[in-house]
C-alpha cells in the first residue's frame, strides 16, 4: 500500500511501477488518477478495543411468495397451475392440443382439497391429429441435454378408455420432441401415473418449450396435479433448483425468515398463510390465493419445503407467526377471538420443534422429519404498525405470553412498537434511496446499549435499479451494513428484501400478470438462468468476510456531499406539504473494522460511494503486527448504474487478489464506485 501512496505522490520509479502494477489486483489501478488535492481521511482501528461482538446470527435471508419467487424460481416444479385452481372459470395456462376441449369439472373432483379438475375431451382424437393438453410451464419450461425429468400426474377415465396417453417434452412451435413416455391402463378410478422423460444430446439447453400430453384414441378423461420436476438440489424429491440454491448457499446465510412478509398475512384473513393446508402430501394441499402479491400458490411450496430449505443450507428457520392481523385491514381482537389463531401459533412452533409424542410433532414425523428442525426465534405478525385498529399490543401480548408460557427459551420478535410487553426483538424494515441509506448508516451507534430489546432489520433494500439493484444500490447497502455490523450488539439479525424475482415479463403490470411485484430483487432469474445483482454480491461479501468482534474504529476528514431529503407522503395526502427537511451532509466513505479472534484476521470494509478513486490512510494499532501479506476482496462498477442482468450476470463480481504491501499504517487507495474488504493477518 506504501507502494500506492508513493505512485500518488509520484515518487515512484519506473521500474517499482511494473511491480506495483504486478502486486496489486488490476481494480486498483484506477487509483493513480486520483484528485489528491484533498486532505487525505484517516481511518484509526483500536484492535485492542472491542466495542461489541458480531452476532453469529447476523446475516440471514428473508423469503415469500412474490415475484414469482417459488412457483416460477425457488421451487423445482415446471407446470404451471398443476392443480387447475388458479382460476375459478378457465383451465388457465393450459393450451389444447389437437382438437381436444378442456374445461374446468367440478363434478369429478380428486379429493376434497382440490375440488375441481380438468376434462379432457378427446373424442375426436386420431392417429393423424393427436388431441391433448400442452403447458408452458412459467414462461418457459427449461430443456438440457442429458436430463433426466419425472412427469407425473393423477388421470380417470370414461367409458372404458385406457390410454394409451403421451407425456412428451417439446419446443415450442413442435418441431422437435425431447423426450418422450406412454401412460397405458387408466380406469375409471383416479390413479396416480408416473413416467421418466429423459433427454439425449442436445445442442444446447432452451426454455421455449412445453409438456404436452395427448391421445391417438379417441376417449374422455380428467387429470388433476399434473407435474414436472427436473433435477434438484440435494436431489429432494419435491424440492428446489439447484441454480438458486447455489447462489445462496454461497451466502452462507444463518437463518431464513419464513414465510413473509405480506404472504404471510394475506389480504384478508382467510388469504393468510395458513401452514396447516400446506403440509403432508401435495395432493392434499389446496393452495390459496396469494392475493397479497396477486398470483395463485398451489402450496406445493409449503411449511414443510421451508424447512428442507434451511436444512439444506445449513440455516435456522426464523419462524413468522400469524397474528390475527390481514392487510386489508382485517383484524381479529385480543382475547377469545383471537385463541384459536394462537393456538395454531402454538401448533406450527410444536410441529416445527415439538418431540414426535407430540401431536403436531408426530404429524411432522408422519411428513418424513422425525428430527425436530432448530429454532430460536418466532415473530408475532408482519408490520403490525400498519393496522390501524390499534390492537397489535393485545395481540402481540397474548401470543408473546402464550409462546413464553410453553417455549421459554424462544426469543419473540415484534414487528411494531408495543407498551404491555417487553419484546426480546423488534423487526425494523427500511427501503429507501441510496442517500438515504447513507445518511442513516450511523443511526445505530447512537442505539442505547442498555435497551432491552435488540434489532432485527427483517427487510431493509437500497432501491436503485430495476429489477435487480445495480452499483448504486450494493454502495448504498454496503454503507447501510457497515452500520449493522458494526452494532451487532444491538442488530442481531438482518435480512435483505425481497431475494428474489423472475424477470421473463417485466413489462406487464401485477394485474396483467407480469412476472415482478416488487422492482428491486436481490436475485433475478427466468425459466433457465439466474445472476446475482451487485446488491447480492455485497451481502456475499458482508456475510461471508467478518470477524466474532466489532473493533474500535475512528475516521478524520471523510469528504461528504450534500444531501436534500424529500418528504415521503402518501399518494391521496390533501394536506399542505410541510416544509422541506434541512440538506444534510452526507459522508462519501463508509468503514466498519472486525476480527476473527481465533484466526486474529481484521477485516476492513470501505466503502466509496465516489465516481473517483479515495485514498484512505489506515493507522492500525494494538497488535503486535499487521503482516505485509493479505488478501483484498473488491467489489467495483464501471459507474453507479452499472448493473448485473441475465445477459451479463457476472460483470460486477467480487475479486479476490493477494497485496504484498500492507502494513500497520499504510494508503488504501478505494477504487471508484467500490466495496473493499483488506483481510489483514496480526499473527
Ligand atoms: O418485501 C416486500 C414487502 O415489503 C413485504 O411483503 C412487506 O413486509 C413489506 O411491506
Amino acid at each position: 500500500m506504501n507502494l500506492i501512496k508513493s505512485l500518488l505522490s509520484g515518487e515512484l520509479p519506473a521500474r517499482r511501477l511494473l511491480v506495483c502494477t504486478l502486486l496489486v489486483s488490476a481494480a486498483m489501478i484506477p487509483a493513480l488518477r486520483a484528485d489528491n488535492t484533498n486532505p487525505v481521511p484517516r481511518l484509526t482501528i483500536q484492535a485492542d478495543q472491542v466495542t461489541a461482538h458480531v452476532s453469529p446470527t447476523l446475516y440471514g435471508l428473508m423469503t415469500e411468495e412474490i415475484n414469482y419467487s417459488y412457483e416460477g424460481g425457488l421451487y423445482g416444479e415446471l407446470v404451471r397451475n398443476r392443480s387447475f385452481r388458479a382460476d375459478k372459470s378457465l383451465p388457465k395456462f393450459w393450451d389444447t392440443v389437437g382438437g381436444a376441449g378442456l374445461s374446468l369439472d367440478s363434478s369429478t373432483p380428486l379429493n376434497a382439497a382440490l375440488p375441481v379438475s380438468l376434462k379432457l375431451d378427446a373424442t375426436q382424437a386420431s392417429a393423424a391429429a393427436p388431441a391433448g393438453l400442452a403447458n408452458s410451464g412459467y414462461w418457459g419450461i427449461p430443456v438440457r441435454p442429458g436430463t433426466v425429468y419425472h412427469a407425473s400426474f393423477q388421470a380417470k377415465a370414461a367409458g372404458g378408455f385406457t390410454g394409451p396417453l403421451t407425456v412428451a417434452l417439446v419446443s415450442a412451435n413442435g418441431n422437435t420432441t425431447f423426450a418422450r413416455a406412454q401412460v397405458n391402463n387408466l380406469t375409471g378410478e383416479w390413479q396416480k401415473f408416473e413416467v421418466v422423460l429423459q433427454t439425449g444430446n442436445l445442442p444446447a439447453a432452451t426454455k421455449d418449450n412445453r409438456l404436452v400430453i395427448s391421445t391417438t384414441v379417441p376417449g374422455t378423461l380428467w387429470l388433476q396435479q399434473v407435474s414436472l420436476f427436473p433435477p434438484t438440489y440435494a436431489n429432494r424429491a419435491n424440492g428446489n433448483r439447484p441454480d438458486i440454491m447455489q447462489l445462496l448457499a454461497d451466502m452462507n446465510p444463518k437463518f431464513l425468515r419464513l414465510p413473509g412478509g405480506n404472504y404471510l398475512e394475506g389480504n384478508t384473513i382467510p388469504t393468510r398463510f395458513n401452514w396447516k393446508t400446506t403440509i403432508g402430501t401435495v395432493d392434499q394441499r389446496p393452495g390459496h390465493l396469494d392475493d397479497a402479491w396477486g398470483y395463485w400458490s398451489t402450496d406445493g411450496f409449503g411449511l414443510m419445503e421451508y424447512l428442507h430449505w434451511c436444512e439444506d443450507l445449513h440455516m435456522e428457520p426464523l419462524l413468522a407467526v400469524y397474528a390475527g392481523y390481514s392487510l386489508g385491514q382485517h383484524f381479529v381482537p385480543p382475547g377469545p377471538d383471537l385463541a384459536p389463531y394462537v393456538q395454531d401459533d402454538l401448533d406450527e412452533i410444536e410441529y416445527v420443534i415439538g418431540d414426535t409424542n407430540t401431536t403436531w410433532g408426530a404429524q411432522r414425523a408422519q411428513d418424513g422429519h422425525p428430527a425436530p428442525f432448530p429454532l430460536h426465534y418466532i415473530e408475532v405478525g408482519n408490520e403490525d404498525g400498519f393496522d390501524h385498529s390499534g390492537t397489535y399490543d393485545g395481540r402481540f401480548a397474548q401470543i408473546y405470553d402464550a409462546i413464553k408460557a410453553k417455549y421459554p427459551q424462544l426469543q419473540v420478535i415484534a414487528t411494531a412498537k408495543v407498551q404491555s410487553r417487553t419484546p426480546d426483538l423488534l423487526d425494523e424494515h427500511y427501503y429507501r434511496s441510496q442517500e438515504e441509506m447513507e445518511a442513516h448508516a450511523h443511526d445505530y451507534d447512537k442505539y442505547p446499549r442498555s435497551a432491552k430489546t435488540k434489532i432485527f432489520v427483517g427487510e431493509w433494500a437500497t432501491r436503485v435499479g430495476s429489477p435487480t439493484p445495480n452499483m448504486a444500490g450494493a454502495l448504498g447497502d454496503a454503507a447501510w451494513m457497515t452500520g449493522m455490523e458494526r452494532n451487532s450488539d444491538i442488530v442481531l439479525l438482518e435480512s435483505y428484501a425481497p431475494l428474489f424475482v423472475n424477470v421473463s415479463d417485466l413489462h406487464k403490470t401485477r394485474a396483467e400478470g407480469g412476472s415482478m411485484q416488487w422492482a428491486s430483487d436481490l436475485i433475478g432469474y427466468d425459466a433457465l438462468t439466474s445472476y446475482g445483482s451487485p446488491s447480492y454480491y455485497a451481502q456475499q461479501m458482508f456475510s461471508t468476510h467478518h470477524g466474532d468482534t466489532v473493533l474500535a474504529a475512528s475516521a478524520q476528514a471523510i469528504p461528504t456531499y450534500t444531501w436534500q431529503p424529500t418528504v415521503r407522503r402518501r399518494k391521496n395526502d390533501t394536506t399542505p406539504p410541510p416544509a422541506a427537511p434541512p440538506a444534510q451532509q452526507v459522508p462519501c466513505l463508509f468503514y466498519d473494522a472486525t476480527r476473527d479472534s481465533g484466526t486474529g484476521t481484521i477485516f476492513v470494509k470501505l466503502v466509496n460511494r465516489q465516481v473517483t478513486a479515495q485514498p484512505v490512510q489506515l493507522v492500525i494499532s494494538g497488535v503486535p503486527a499487521v503482516k505485509a501479506e493479505g488478501n483484498l476482496v473488491l467489489l467495483q462498477g464501471d459507474s453507479p448504474a452499472d448493473t448485473n442482468s441475465l445477459e451479463q450476470p457476472q460483470k460486477i463480481v467480487p475479486k479476490t487478489s493477494i497485496v504484498r504491501d500492507f502494513g500497520p499504517d499504510m494508503t488504501y487507495v478505494c477504487p471508484p464506485c467500490s466495496i473493499s474488504i483488506l483481510e489483514l493477518q496480526t499473527k
